[in-house]
């Protein structure tokens, strides 16, 4: 007998209920024969012309269609929340736990029977695999692809330049007209950052976890291949629907430590960390911040790409693409992971062939030996905090200096390039007030700039420490994630300026040299000075987000409600 899916709780009821359903979706030009029961496939579209690197998904969209009729099932397109970096203010972060509610409800209450996830931009991935991941029907990624690489005055550049130009114009190196014309050499085709920031690391997150077809990662926007790759998506998963291969059954422990070890493995954004925390929370996986050290420390960095290296996702493709990256972390793999196109992980590397050892290294001969992300702990931040050591100067991994203290992003702007301010070289910059509840959001605000006066001193890199996060392009030694943060009032909270504060690296700890009475002194007296909303989605995130060390998904996320709907509508 032919399996009954649940989409047929809709288009294959008979009476007045079954006349609703399927009538309104006939005013599309879909025949009676369609509702027969095959499979309904839902096109989740992140597209929106205020995320430009989803611009793009109208057409992929159309390329998924074709292969899910071409398979024989049923397509349906449906847009969700987009979230774009570049123009949401204050920061995409804060609304990705609220896309990824508009997805978990769009698909559940929808009569769909398995989900194509079109992600792009940094948050649309997570928002969208989160959102998924609670309702737990066969789900597939598909990514938009990253843009070409940049092309200026010969010679190629991303969206790191972004800074460097910054600095040119104000050196008077470069002309405002230089400047309007680099803008359109770096965003010089469709898809999304060009290096491995992170929405290149969601991208490779996807495909090491096996939600993907293989080559989802690097295949660039632009590239014919990359529609080739979204019909072929949308042929599988109508066969994912009639195997009933659910999220549940390809996101397993061990799924999840092969995209740490892959994430390490590329050079990817600490954002990763906080994304992959929530994901594995929605689908019931156990996984703890220090999961990422512990799985990282031994994996070298394979990948010369931008920011730790010198290439760009396109050249990551050309050069074999991540299943070759995959091949050659081989025995640190769970190669028995199921991925999407049904078969495990190792096959789908297996035949991979690096073509370019200069942007894909061998496991024995890394591009550098450090990767990942180093786990800190101590009284300064009770539940952690991360740093990227490949991204770190190695002579400040272990150090003591005297903390400059910034009490939220507004103090920080109006002192830090101020010739007064009490800063050397030694002296630790600590940015508060920038975490989950206190900004609102999470903003990637963690890399601040160095002092003016030590830049002109030669300067480059100091201990930076903050309750918030990082761009995936960033760079330095800079401390993330502080968990608890400032705005709950723990030790973060109160350190002053000229603490002592003690960062030891290699033992994983950061200290703030401060007695635990003096601490709690000032805990007496201290009072929060973050905004607090009390209405609209702000006030409800900031009731109930969780820090960063949990992934700063909302508390009543966590989990899944599944896919049952016992109402009709009518
Ligand atoms: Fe969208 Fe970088 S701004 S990926
Ligand atoms: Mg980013």
């Amino acid at each position: 007998m032919k399996e009954k899916y649940r989409s047929q709780n809709w288009f294959g009821k008979t009476g007045k209920d079954g006349f609703i359903y399927r009538a309104w979706m006939k005013n599309q030009g879909i025949p009676t024969h369609e509702f027969d029961g095959r499979p309904v496939i839902g096109i989740c579209n992140t597209f929106s012309e205020l995320t430009p690197c989803n611009a793009h998904f109208r057409e992929l969209a159309e390329s998924v269609k074709r292969g899910v009729s071409e398979a024989g099932g049923f397509p349906v397109e449906f847009p969700v929340m987009s979230l774009g970096e570049t123009l949401i203010k204050p920061t995409a972060m804060l609304f990705r736990n609220l896309a990824s509610m508009d997805v978990e409800e769009s698909i559940r209450a929808n009569p769909v029977d398995g989900v194509v996830l079109l992600c792009g931009c940094d948050k649309t991935t997570p928002s969208l695999v989160m959102g998924a991941c609670s309702v737990n029907i066969p789900t597939i990624v598909v990514s938009g692809g990253p843009m070409l690489t940049g092309k200026y005055e010969g010679r190629d550049i991303s969206t790191s330049d972004v800074w460097r130009f910054n600095d040119a114009v104000r050196a008077g190196e470069m002309t405002q007209e230089d400047l309007t014309v680099a803008e359109a050499c770096m965003c010089r085709s469709r898809g999304h950052c060009a290096v491995m920031g992170t929405a290149s690391t969601m991208a490779c997150m996807v495909e090491s976890l096996g939600l993907t077809l293989p080559h989802n990662a690097a295949i660039p926007a632009a590239d014919s291949r990359r529609k080739v790759l979204a019909q072929l998506s949308g042929s599988r998963i109508v066969q994912m629907v009639r195997e009933n291969i659910t999220p549940s059954s390809i996101l397993t422990r061990e799924a999840f430590e092969n995209a740490i070890v892959v994430n390490a493995a590329i050079g990817g954004s600490t954002n990763f960390i906080i994304h992959l925390l929530a994901i594995a929370a929605r689908i019931g996986v156990t996984l703890e911040l220090s999961d990422f050290d512990k799985l990282s420390t031994t994996v070298p960095l394979l990948a010369n790409l931008q920011p730790s290296g010198k290439y760009f996702m396109e050249d990551l493709y050309y050069a074999g693409g991540l299943p070759a990256v995959m091949k050659e972390l081989d025995k640190f793999l769970h190669g028995n992971c199921v991925t999407a196109n049904g078969n495990t992980l190792k096959q789908n590397y297996d035949e991979a062939i690096s073509y370019n050892r200069e942007i894909i290294a061998p496991v024995d001969i890394p591009f550098n030996p450090l990767s990942g992300v180093a786990v800190l702990k101590g009284n300064l931040c009770e539940h952690g905090a991360v740093i990227k050591p490949s991204a770190a100067s190695l002579h400040l991994m272990k150090h003591t200096g005297k903390a400059v203290v910034f009490e939220d992003i507004e103090d920080f702007k109006a002192r830090i390039d101020d010739e007064n301010l009490d800063v050397d070289a030694n002296s630790i910059l600590v940015l508060k007030n920038v975490g989950p509840i206190g900004y609102p959001g999470m903003p990637e605000v963690g890399n601040m700039s160095i002092p003016k006066k030590l830049l002109r001193a030669g300067v480059t890199d100091m201990i930076r420490i903050s309750d918030g996060r990082m761009s995936g392009t960033g760079f330095g030694t800079v401390i993330l994630h502080a968990s608890p943060e400032a705005a709950t009032g723990g030790n973060f909270a109160v350190i002053e300026d000229g603490d002592l504060i003690t960062l030891d690296v290699s033992n994983r700890s950061i200290t703030l040299n401060v007695s635990d009475e003096e601490l709690d002194k000032r805990k007496r007296v201290w009072k929060p000075r973050h905004k607090v909303y009390t209405r609209g989605y702000v006030q409800l995130y900031q009731r109930h987000v969780q820090q960063a060390h949990l992934g700063a998904d909302m508390d009543f996320l966590v989990g899944s409600s599944g896919s049952e709907v016992t109402r009709d509508s009518h």
